[in-house]
């Protein structure tokens, strides 16, 4: 009981939550109904919340697993804008990173977000490699990808010394971004115009009642122990009118929880770990630019990035984990330790591009956790946004696989999901 009372002091004690939440009539597990629900407070969730509430007038709840927003992968990844090269034409990855990234471009400056756009040069670091940047370039073109501009290897080593390459492909339009500072602002706005975040508290799965999805709410110290192998008992059930699945790593697994939906349209989830190494002892970082090797199988490669400080990392590196299941994910048992020996790989890969990184000036930094569709020689996967027709449950939209470049898309899947389903 006093677990129930804490999460309805969290959920509706809150001024704000009163004319969002209004008792419905049951027996039982106490039920509400509201407005919005958005599953998850991570760069995607918030843009989505903001979106919802700022312009087109809905009263939000959050629900966030976590004790804060941001802690999941919109905190451990490169924070880089990209520019959309990379992704096949008319893909929601091409559209939304292209879109996305001129929003937050937009975004940044009329709200003081710290960002640099940097540039980026994607190397070819031997003659057979040029093919493949010739592909990317056409590729970015077709996507709509502004400045595009291939390089002689002496070009791209005249504007960085330390660099070696054959030729290079320029994407002025890159950049960098203050996540934190990102997800600050929008919850900011979204907060002032009807959006209230609920932390420490997990959707736990969902089910139908006259075609309208009660959405099951714990809090979260209690789903340590909480029976996943039946619909358990929720503290509370929501009755909102949308849900949107933004919980990242964990939105495949939720979705399976829902009762009542076509899990056959429910992709599979595959994980893959990308750790990060800084560099160490540096006064002066050596690339002005981000730095890019050819992309490699489920990621783009061991490249360069700055970030605002002026810290130099290399990462992240592909590395497919094949223990998870769909209760630790729920669980949100994830395991975001740096083997330094990782490191080993590492040195022989960035050397290609910067022959003179030292022996042992590589410390392990962090790791992130990529939603993966497609397992690892399956190829590329777009992003997955379903709504009930696809899935059979009215006014719920699931967002699947949403790894890079979900931060620079935020706000246009935000646009998106906002103006298809609300
Ligand atoms: C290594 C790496 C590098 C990347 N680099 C870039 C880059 O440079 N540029 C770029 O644009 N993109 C990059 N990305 C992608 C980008 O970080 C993500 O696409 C983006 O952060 C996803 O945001 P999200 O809100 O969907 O997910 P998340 O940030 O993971 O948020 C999901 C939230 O849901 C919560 N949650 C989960 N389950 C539940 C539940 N049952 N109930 C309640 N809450 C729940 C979690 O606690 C979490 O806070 C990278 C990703 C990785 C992993
Ligand atoms: C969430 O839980 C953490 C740790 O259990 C606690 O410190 C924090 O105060 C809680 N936050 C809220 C908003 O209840
Ligand atoms: C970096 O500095 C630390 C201490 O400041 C030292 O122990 C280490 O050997 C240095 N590494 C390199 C590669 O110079």
């Amino acid at each position: 009981m006093m677990k129930l009372k804490k999460l309805v002091r969290n959920l509706v004690q809150i001024p704000s939550m009163r004319k969002i939440c209004s008792l419905a009539a049951g027996e039982g597990v106490q039920k509400e109904k509201t407005d919005c629900v958005v599953i998850g407070a991570g760069v995607v969730g918030i843009a989505v919340a903001r979106e919802l509430s700022l312009n087109h007038g809905r009263n939000v709840l959050v629900i966030e697993s976590a004790s804060t927003f941001g802690t999941g992968s919109s905190s451990r990844n490169s924070e880089v804008i990209h520019g959309g090269i990379y992704y096949p034409p008319n893909s929601l990855k091409a559209r939304f990173c292209v879109r996305g990234r001129r929003l937050l471009y937009e975004y940044c400056k009329e709200h003081g977000i710290p960002h640099k756009q940097i540039g980026k040069l994607i190397v070819a670091c031997g003659h057979e490699e040029v093919p493949k940047l010739n592909y990317l370039l056409n590729r970015g073109i077709e996507n709509g990808v502004e400045g595009l501009k291939m390089m002689e290897g002496s070009e791209a080593m005249s504007m960085e010394p330390e660099l070696q390459c054959v030729r290079a492909l320029w994407s002025p339009t890159s950049g960098i971004i203050d996540s934190h500072s990102l997800m600050l602002s929008l919850m900011g706005e979204a907060e002032t115009h009807g959006t209230t975040f609920s932390y420490n508290s997990t959707v736990t799965g969902a089910h139908l009642e006259e075609n309208q999805i009660n959405l099951h709410i714990s809090d979260t110290k209690s789903v340590k122990n909480f029976d996943f192998s039946s619909q358990g008992y929720p503290d509370i059930t929501l009755l909102p009118k949308l849900v949107v699945n933004a919980a990242g790593l964990t939105s495949t697994a939720l979705a399976r929880r829902f009762n009542g939906i076509n899990l056959g349209v429910i992709p599979p989830s595959y994980y893959a770990r990308g750790c990060y190494f800084s560099l160490s002892n540096i006064t002066v970082s050596p690339f002005k630019h981000l730095i890019y090797p050819i992309p490699e199988d489920g990621g783009l490669g061991v490249h360069v990035t700055l970030d605002l400080d002026g810290n130099v990392k290399f990462g992240p590196d592909v590395e497919w984990l094949n223990d998870i299941d769909d209760v630790s994910t729920l669980q949100n048992k994830f395991d975001y330790t740096v083997c330094a020996d990782r490191a080993k790989k590492f040195y022989p890969a960035i050397r290609r591009y910067y022959p003179s990184l030292k022996d042992a000036s590589l410390q392990p930094g962090y790791a992130g956790i990529r939603p993966k569709l497609s397992g690892p020689r399956d190829g590329f996967y777009d992003f997955l946004i379903q709504g009930e027709e696809f899935h059979g449950i009215p006014r719920l939209v699931n967002l699947f696989g949403i790894e890079s470049p979900g931060l620079t898309s935020s706000m246009a899947i935000a646009e998106y999901v906002a103006t298809k389903f609300s």
